[in-house]
């Protein structure tokens, strides 16, 4: 399949390059600034593009590519840091800038290449974030687009088909920024569009059949979208040389082993063993306090379970993991070319001595794409569109000791919040809805008698990635709508409060 190669600089918009030659249909990977010539010619990329990067060229250290990818013939777009290193490369000039230019500016269209084909000459709004600039061109190449401060915003060599923008075209907010990657990928190294979602689950059905042949590959599943989609695509390769395993650890959401059970058997046909840890589980929680050791606690004793589990039904020689793109990938700069497999969460921290090979097949997929996928391969749609769960399940949304008691409120409490906001129309609105309780207790009224009850802390917020929140101001009439079912129908609550602190400085679970 055609494919296009990123260089990552260390630019935050990296992985953004990425996507958006993918939703152009071009397959395209990200790859280490420093990756050598020769690796990168064996990807057999039709167009390779430098990332942006908060480095000065000339700064000591600062990150270079091997320069032999120059001369692979493969034609080269830099953009933003990548524009100056072209620039550099190719003995021009680059000056420092005084004042920042960030935000938008517009662009004067000169071009007589393809990289601007059909985006007209009048003005573009594109946007810029750098303190360099190109001020003496490099021989062979031409100014291709300015703007008012920067007369080379868009400069290119069209015999060897090397490309510089000052611009960043992959963000929204320059105008038309798509279809000028396109133009690169397309109409200048001759990309074809072959990349789609159901080309690639076909591959992978292929992949997987090669790969692990007769052998047999055990998958733990959670319920949460990439571990079932993970599950789903093996199942299509190599059917009951699969074993899927789900873990009641007794700190699920409510109905949640039923719904799993379900989904698998009835509306996947694909076969789940589960099994009952809640238990092994409490016991082991008994008499912690702490968040950090109540979830090394959970994560070893799932570990446990689940080599137990492949011991007693094995040999397994394959381990499957809903591993996804960004966990694969190590941003170039500090981290170098390195390969970092993430320990999924959820599976805690495997024992090296069950030697099993890994299996990830959504280890190139971002997770918009996991959710297209999961789309395509029939999940239902309210699994498509359920909140994130922790690992560590309830434990982490009670403070203290996680007893039997504190996780009955917990999890009866949570129902009823996701219940009210799915009847109010807000589900889908926010990022996460949930209840917390810990072991303060205050005094209320059942009847005419005086009780000493739980008080429950109602978390809801929104957010795009979970790496800032902000709380939901959610209607004073979904509040107190779940309030009253909380303190009707839970024994033992008597106070609901509602958390209306953001991220940061708080985080989105309380432990
Ligand atoms: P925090 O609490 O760090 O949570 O603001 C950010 C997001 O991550 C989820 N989360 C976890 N997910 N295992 C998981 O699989 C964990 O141990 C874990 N801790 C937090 C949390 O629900 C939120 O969406």
């Amino acid at each position: 399949m055609d494919k296009i190669v990123v260089l990552d600089f260390g630019s935050q918009y990296s992985h953004l390059i990425c996507r958006r030659i993918r939703e152009l249909n071009i397959y395209c990977e990200l790859v280490p600034y420093n990756t050598p010539a020769e690796k990168i010619k064996d990807l057999e990329p039709k167009g390779i593009i430098f990332s942006g990067g908060p480095a000065s060229v000339y700064s000591k250290n600062s990150p270079k590519p091997d320069y032999e990818i120059f001369e692979l013939g493969v034609p080269i777009l830099g953009i933003c840091y990548g524009h100056q290193i072209i620039v550099d490369h190719f003995n021009g000039k680059i000056k420092r800038v005084l004042n920042r230019e960030y935000g938008n500016a517009l662009l004067t269209i000169m071009d007589k290449t393809n990289l601007f084909k059909d985006i007209g000459s009048s003005g573009l709004k594109c946007w810029m974030s750098h303190s360099d600039a190109a001020e003496v061109l490099p021989k062979g190449f031409e100014v291709l687009g300015k703007t008012s401060s920067s007369f080379s915003a868009a400069i290119g060599n069209n015999d060897k088909k090397i490309f510089g923008l000052q611009f960043h075209p992959e963000v929204a907010h320059t105008e038309k920024g798509d279809k000028v990657l396109f133009n690169f990928a397309y109409e200048i190294s001759k990309a074809n569009p072959e990349w789609s979602m159901s080309n690639f689950i076909e591959t992978s059905v292929n992949d997987i059949q090669k790969k692990v042949k007769n052998e047999k590959v055990l998958c733990a599943v959670s319920g949460g979208i990439d571990s079932t989609t993970c599950a789903i695509l093996i199942h299509r390769a190599i059917k009951d040389n699969l074993t899927c395993v789900f873990v009641d650890n007794g700190l699920l959401r409510e109905n949640e082993r039923e719904n799993v059970a379900e989904i698998f058997k009835e509306k996947l046909g694909i076969p789940l063993r589960i099994i009952d840890a809640r238990e092994r589980f409490l016991k082991g929680l008994g008499g912690l306090n702490d968040p950090e050791q109540k979830r090394k606690k959970v994560g070893e004793e799932f570990a446990r379970v689940f080599t137990e589990f492949a011991e007693n039904e094995g040999p397994f020689q394959w381990l499957a993991q809903g591993t996804l793109y960004p966990d694969v990938i190590e941003s170039g700069v500090s981290g170098g070319p390195a390969t970092v497999i993430k320990t999924h969460h959820n599976v805690g921290g495997l024992p090296e001595w069950l030697h099993l090979k890994i299996l990830e097949p959504l280890r190139y997929l971002y997770k918009d794409e996991v959710r297209n996928m999961a789309r395509i391969m029939g999940v239902p749609p309210d699994l498509l569109t359920r909140h994130p769960f922790p690992g560590p399940g309830l434990a982490v949304r009670i403070v203290g000791e996680a007893s039997q008691e504190k996780i009955n409120v917990v999890r009866q409490a949570s129902h009823i919040v996701e219940e009210v906001l799915v009847e109010d129309n807000l589900y889908d609105k926010v990022w996460q809805a949930f209840a917390i309780v810990g072991d303060d207790k205050a005094v209320g009224i059942l009847g005419d008698e005086r009780i000493f009850g739980h008080i429950v802390s109602i978390r809801v917020v929104e957010s795009v990635d979970a790496m800032t929140a902000d709380w939901s101001r959610l209607p004073f009439s979904t509040l107190e709508k779940i309030s009253s079912k909380i303190t009707n129908e839970i024994e033992n609550v008597t106070w609901v409060t509602y958390a209306i602190s953001s991220k940061p400085p708080s985080t989105i679970e309380p432990q």
